[in-house]
């Protein structure tokens, strides 16, 4: 007969998830990549999604962007299939429209204009992509590398990971997995700060248990140093120290659905040459096979003491303001 205890040792649903962490239904305040510059040129407007809101990003005629919560407040219309006019948005529907701080500036037929806004957020544009804030006022800013070298940035295609997307930034804090999932020999102890209210960092030294990939790695003397630090709940930049000095950013957007949208940022010294095999190769000992387990979580809220580093994640997480 089944132990009743047992078959219900984990709790239902509604109990699992009382935190924003991993919580498709908390939004945490943060940067948030919601296009690349180039896709808005000036006199143009997208509309991107962030979990559940709907975002109509413009640049302006004279050419400053601007992100406007998509919603019309008047019936609802989607803005982001408005058109720009100077530095307002109009609305398809009934062509109101609207100003950089979402207030209502001209409504075609009323002889005073209507107090109705929409909510506006902070937008800036780093890294050849646009980043708006959702959560109040940016308390922290997008990471980059160091100014001390030229550095080459690149920018892969977006792609969708089936989980959520807190789970996706604290991959590199999950110190155990780079042993048991990437064949990694630790040869210390990782090391963890933390440092509220917005960074949790590792740093772990190791290298590959394959003969082949430590000769890839340029491992075979010295181990590879890195750290990983998220910043917010979307955010987690990792430093490359060694064998090759080298960054990525890695930035996680809620889809609806409440899975993650990724995009990457990778920052390579111009001047790499042959090391660029090596900084490819550390790459993918810290990376590959991570996407097939990663879209197929499906968290129950069952950290244990020996997670350590990614429990402090949680715990800043869910001190997060919320939106
Ligand atoms: S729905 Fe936007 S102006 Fe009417
Ligand atoms: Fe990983």
């Amino acid at each position: 007969m089944p132990n009743d205890r047992l078959l219900h040792s984990t709790p239902p649903a509604t109990d699992t998830h009382p935190s924003a962490f991993a919580n498709p239904d908390v939004g945490t305040a943060s940067w948030f990549v919601v296009g690349r510059s180039d896709e808005v040129p000036a006199g143009t407007v997208q509309t991107t999604t962030v979990g559940p809101r709907r975002l109509a990003v413009y640049r302006t005629d004279g050419g400053d962007l601007c992100a406007l919560d998509a919603r019309c407040p008047h019936l609802g219309a989607d803005l982001g299939q408005g058109r720009v006019e100077g530095d307002q948005l109009q609305c398809p529907f009934h062509h109101w429209q609207f100003g950089p701080d979402g207030w209502c500036r001209h409504a075609p037929g009323h002889d005073e204009t209507p107090e109705r806004r929409t909510r506006s957020y902070p937008v800036q544009e780093k890294h050849g992509l646009v980043w708006a804030y959702l959560g109040g006022s940016p308390t922290f800013d997008v990471p980059g590398p160091p100014n001390d070298t030229q550095w080459w940035t690149l920018r892969p295609p977006q792609q969708t990971i089936e989980c959520h997307p807190h789970l996706v930034i604290g991959n590199g804090l999950d110190t155990r997995h780079f042993t048991a999932l990437h064949g990694m020999e630790m040869t210390g102890e990782p090391e963890l700060s933390v440092e509220p209210p917005h960074r949790v960092q590792v740093t772990l030294q190791g290298r590959p248990e394959s003969s082949w990939l430590r000769w890839l790695t340029g491992t075979r003397d010295r181990p590879l140093r890195a750290s990983f630090t998220t910043i917010g709940g979307h955010l987690a930049w990792t430093a490359v120290e060694q064998p090759v000095r080298f960054y990525v950013l890695f930035t996680g957007r809620p889809t609806p659905e409440g899975h993650t949208r990724t995009q990457v940022v990778f920052f390579l010294p111009r001047t790499l040459g042959p090391d660029l095999i090596r900084a490819v190769g550390s790459m993918y000992v810290l990376l590959h096979d991570d996407r097939r387990i990663l879209d197929g979580l499906d968290f129950t809220g069952s950290l244990t003491d020996q997670d350590r580093s990614l429990r402090a994640f949680e715990t800043l997480v869910n001190d997060l303001p919320r939106l």
